[in-house]
């Protein structure tokens, strides 16, 4: 069987190796995928031994993401843009190729899984880490007609915007503090990791109108803290990042086999565990 893991610090509770085993025997794709613990401080020897023992490709996560860029020979453009890999494997010339298929993974999930258009729309990104660069490229390419960036930090949300300006032909791209969101959006995605430690950024409720949709890019089996707060401030229709995991190892698994699994059922299937 062709050899597949998931490389990160901790990696325990990672799902990856059960989504990519759930897309395997749907597709009849005969593949082994497990979870790789690497030493905080030897993640690029984690990787060749795994490339050297034959393996064909290796999804990257916390706190990796960025080694895994630097290392890879090749990047794609979408991986260029995104400053971290979250996809490695060798292309035919046996070069270790990095992708991001995070930002993808996101959208898809938007369009495909909650019927969500993004032309047009008026978007709101709240964080500007690592996880938000990695989406900005697919969020513009959907041209919303305004994507707005609030960060606490508000020099690196206008780092991004300096960075993705050139992708936002349609789009009016901007970088805000928290302290001056007054208006409501469409479309609210938090990408920010207060939630990791049940904490909120401090916005302003009017970022809620009667039709906004609320994402929230994290993933626990209670409502996050954050969709939880768009909750008791009027939002009906909220979103974790369940699906947008999903996609992402979806597009990982046609990167490395050529084949598309269904999503569906696979988000479906993790939502009851
Ligand atoms: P990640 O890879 O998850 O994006 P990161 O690059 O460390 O991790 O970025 C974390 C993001 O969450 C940043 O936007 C950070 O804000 P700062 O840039 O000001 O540090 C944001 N963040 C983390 N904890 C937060 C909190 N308690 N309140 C608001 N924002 C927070």
């Amino acid at each position: 069987n062709d050899l597949y893991a998931v490389v990160g610090n901790p990696i325990s509770h990672s799902k990856s190796p059960r989504i990519h085993s759930l897309f395997a025997s749907q597709t009849g794709e005969k593949l082994e995928y497990t979870a790789i613990q690497a030493p905080e401080d030897d993640f690029v020897g984690t990787v060749t031994g795994f490339f050297q023992r034959g393996g064909q490709g290796l999804n990257v996560t916390v706190p990796f993401k960025e080694q895994a860029w630097k290392l890879a020979d090749r990047r794609t453009e979408r991986a260029e843009l995104a400053g971290a890999a979250n996809t490695l494997y060798q292309d035919s010339e046996g070069l270790l190729t990095a992708d991001n298929t995070d930002g993808k993974g996101l959208v898809m999930d938007l369009s495909e899984n909650h019927c969500i258009t993004l032309a047009g729309k008026r978007i709101l990104v709240l964080g500007a880490g690592g996880a938000v660069r990695g989406v900005l490229g697919p969020l513009l390419a959907e041209k919303p007609s305004a994507l707005v960036i609030a960060n606490r930090t508000v020099a690196k949300a206008e780092g991004l915007v300096t960075l993705f300006e050139p992708f936002a032909e349609q789009t009016l791209l901007e970088a805000c503090g928290f302290e001056e969101l007054k208006e409501p959006f469409d479309l609210i995605i938090n990408g920010t990791s207060a939630s990791l430690q049940g904490d909120l950024p401090p916005i302003s409720a009017n970022v809620i109108g009667a039709g906004t949709v609320v994402y929230d890019m994290m993933y626990s089996l209670q409502t996050t803290t954050f969709n939880q707060w768009a909750l008791d401030h009027g939002a009906t229709l909220v979103f974790d990042g369940l699906g947008m995991l999903v996609e992402q190892a979806a597009e990982s698994f046609r990167i490395w086999r050529g084949v598309s699994p269904e999503t569906r059922p696979v988000i479906d299937e993790l939502r009851n565990d």
